[in-house]
């Protein structure tokens, strides 16, 4: 996947007008957002389908005989395609829709969790889980009594797959994971974790939050049985995001939520279900945020996924050279050299000085990074931070954009340096 410079396509050239956001002053300097890992800007595209949904079609959906309520539930089913497409599912119906990715694990755990696991079952994880696949299978442990094992970092401080590969036996019927790391921009081998979890008859959930935007997903060339993302981070709205499953588990699958859209016959004393997908979507789904969704993936759609990725690889090359000239700097994470398909961000610290700090100070001169412990605090306990800085990368940056937040960078910490 590795391009040359020159094999790349310069996409904030071409895209970036797309993104009336980022055409702001803060502080009254221009904008320069690094912090789309946190959460994406979006193309106008997705703002005029949100628009144009509440203005022309708004109905509820899979309910009503009226004209509205057919022009929503299509709508609403076409962004459950597109969906299906952008990760290449066999077939629509297993695409749930969530409230976001943090959901969809939740929903995992509980439903095939409780229904699946024994006391003293394994689930495999890794030390650089998000919380959001960590803090759900405590919960399924605190109920069940299934035992968690952590994977932890090889010496080029990404996964250290032997390790995880180690871990696996005849008691684990789970391995969680992320699919790239939100803090150290690792690449994880989820085709390789698949197969030796298949080889002791194991599940695997793929975490796919920040690689969906990154670089083409393919969830039957992965061969795992779950995975999960959001759409904010893909350039569509918050308070959507999805669970792709297996059509036999989620169809063996109890409920996770009850209520309606999710009921085939409703009785006094008890309830039959509905199909897949609708057995997991109980209540008014987020009908404007699913179409936005759609519209979302369209448009990155049409970019391409390997474009994107090559332009993001030459863009990461830039922030990494800029960032190893900073003296006492230093970054968490494979470099570029180390790994070329690893994630368009840097997570750093800076000796001595605090992470917010640099963060506040950028910030006053119109630049957006993320400071804290990005949601994974176990990794930053295990790097012995309480906080890194973190830049993150997407097609619609520039490279002068890279080179002005590096020299901002430096200004910071000398200024810091000096005054601490
Ligand atoms: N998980 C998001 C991040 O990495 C919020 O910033």
């Amino acid at each position: 996947m590795t391009a040359s410079p020159s094999t790349a396509i310069d996409l904030a050239a071409l895209h970036r007008r797309d993104f009336p956001l980022l055409e702001q002053q803060i502080n009254g300097q221009p904008l320069i957002y690094l912090d789309h890992a946190a959460t994406s800007q979006k193309p106008r595209q997705v703002l005029e389908a949100l628009q144009s949904y509440y203005s022309r079609d708004n109905a509820n959906v899979h309910r009503a005989a009226h004209s509205l309520s057919a022009r929503a539930t299509d709508a609403f089913e076409a962004a459950r395609g597109m969906v299906a497409r952008f990760v290449n599912a066999a077939d629509p119906n297993e695409i749930i829709f969530s409230r976001n990715a943090t959901e969809a694990i939740n929903l995992v755990a509980r439903s095939w969790g409780e229904a699946n696991l024994r006391p003293g079952d394994e689930i495999v994880l890794t030390v650089m889980e998000h919380h959001s696949n960590l803090v759900p299978w405590q919960l399924l442990a605190q109920r069940s009594g299934v035992v968690l094992r952590h994977a932890g970092l090889g010496a080029d401080a990404s996964l250290d797959i032997e390790a995880l590969c180690g871990l696996l036996n005849e008691k684990t019927r789970l391995v969680a994971l992320v699919h790239l790391s939100n803090t150290l921009g690792c690449l994880n081998p989820v085709e390789q974790v698949v197969e030796a979890a298949r080889a002791v008859d194991a599940r695997v959930l793929v975490d796919g939050c920040q690689a969906l935007a990154h670089l083409p997903v393919d969830v039957q060339r992965i061969g795992c049985d779950f995975y999960v993302g959001s759409a904010h981070k893909l350039g569509g709205p918050t308070g959507i995001g999805f669970l792709w499953g297996r059509e036999a588990l989620l169809e063996a699958m109890p409920p996770f939520l009850g209520g309606g859209e999710m009921i085939e016959e409703v009785f006094l004393d008890h309830s039959s279900w509905a199909r897949l997908p609708h057995k997991f979507e109980a209540g008014t789904p987020a009908i404007a945020e699913a179409i936005a969704f759609g519209a979302a993936l369209d448009y990155i759609s049409a970019i391409g996924l390997a474009t994107i990725h090559r332009w993001e690889q030459q863009l990461t090359q830039r922030l990494f050279d800029h960032l190893r000239g900073i003296e006492g700097l230093t970054i968490h994470g494979p470099a570029p050299e180390q790994q070329a398909d690893r994630g368009a961000l840097a997570s750093f610290s800076v000796a001595g000085l605090h992470a917010h700090d640099i963060s506040a100070l950028l910030d006053s001169h119109g630049v957006c990074i993320r400071s804290g412990d990005h949601c994974t605090q176990p990794l930053h306990r295990l790097l012995g931070l309480d906080a890194t800085a973190r830049a993150s990368l997407s097609y619609t940056t520039t490279p002068a954009e890279i080179d002005r937040f590096a020299e901002l960078l430096i200004d910071t910490v000398g200024f810091l340096r000096a005054n601490s």
